[in-house]
């Protein structure tokens, strides 16, 4: 075994950007949930219960639009590892080679586990389709909210949307984009703990403390 460096590679933008989003999607989703499938959980009007979990689902709604635009301006300014670059490893030959390589390892055609100071090519181009995710959930979202806010900013921004598109259309769009999201995270913890086992190069603890470990 060669020497072991450790590395900081995920700035603390991009970790409390992680978990701001984690604990805004987990918000969303129970409470959106409810609101695609309502029981009544009341014994009185005065509960508001379905006033209250609305209510959290635009602010956890709002905290994840914050979130993510953080983080889309951390792609500019932030270190090597958190530029908008490595979300498009596609666009250079050995991005692609790589993208093949960590597919194959995936798929049990390899042994050679992905092993990238970095996100893994593979990785980083799933995530590129997450935040699209994100921005297809909050605009979907937005224009769902604008029609309950009229003359608000966010009126004047997405109520365009909610005029061009029928709101059951965005409501459905907004409820499928919600299981495309779940079905991603199922996979991403999977696989990180995965790779975690085979390189031992810290993946998982990286995304709390910011340090990798790697082989010289
Ligand atoms: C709602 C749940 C989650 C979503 C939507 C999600 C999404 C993402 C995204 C988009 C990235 C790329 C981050 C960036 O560059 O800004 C990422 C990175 C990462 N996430 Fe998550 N995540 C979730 C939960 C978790 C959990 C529960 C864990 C661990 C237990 C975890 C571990 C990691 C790790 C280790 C990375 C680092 C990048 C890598 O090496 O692949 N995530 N996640
Ligand atoms: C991870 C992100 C999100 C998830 C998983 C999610 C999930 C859901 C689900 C499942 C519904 C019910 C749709 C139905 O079946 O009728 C819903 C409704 C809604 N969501 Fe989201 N949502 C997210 C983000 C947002 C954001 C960013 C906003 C912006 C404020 C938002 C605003 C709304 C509104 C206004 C409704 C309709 C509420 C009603 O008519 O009572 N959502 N959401």
């Amino acid at each position: 075994m060669g020497r072991v460096v450790i590395k900081y590679v995920w700035e603390i933008p991009v970790r409390v950007t992680h978990w701001v989003n984690v604990l805004a999607i987990v918000t969303l989703c129970v409470t959106g949930f409810y609101i695609g499938a309502p029981k009544t959980l009341a014994l009185s009007p005065s509960q508001y219960v379905m006033g209250w979990l609305r209510f959290a689902h635009f602010v956890a709604g709002y905290a994840l639009a914050v979130s993510v635009l953080a983080r889309i301006y951390w792609s500019f300014v932030g270190n090597e590892y958190a530029r908008w670059r490595v979300f498009f490893p596609w666009f250079t030959a050995a991005g692609r080679r790589k993208m093949l390589e960590v597919f194959r390892w995936y798929v049990f055609l390899s042994r050679q586990a992905p092993n990238e100071v970095g996100l893994n090519a593979m990785a980083a181009t799933v995530y590129l389709l997450v935040f699209l995710l994100y921005l297809f959930l909050i605009v979907t979202g937005f224009a769902l909210y604008v029609q309950y806010a009229p003359h608000s900013l966010m009126h004047f921004l997405f109520g365009w949307l909610a005029l061009l598109v029928p709101s059951q259309w965005l409501r459905l769009a907004h409820h499928l984009a919600m299981w495309f999201l779940i079905g991603f995270v199922i996979n991403h913890v999977y696989s990180g703990w995965l790779v975690d086992i085979r390189v031992k190069g810290g993946v998982m603890s990286g995304i709390f403390s910011g340090y990798k470990s790697m082989e010289e």
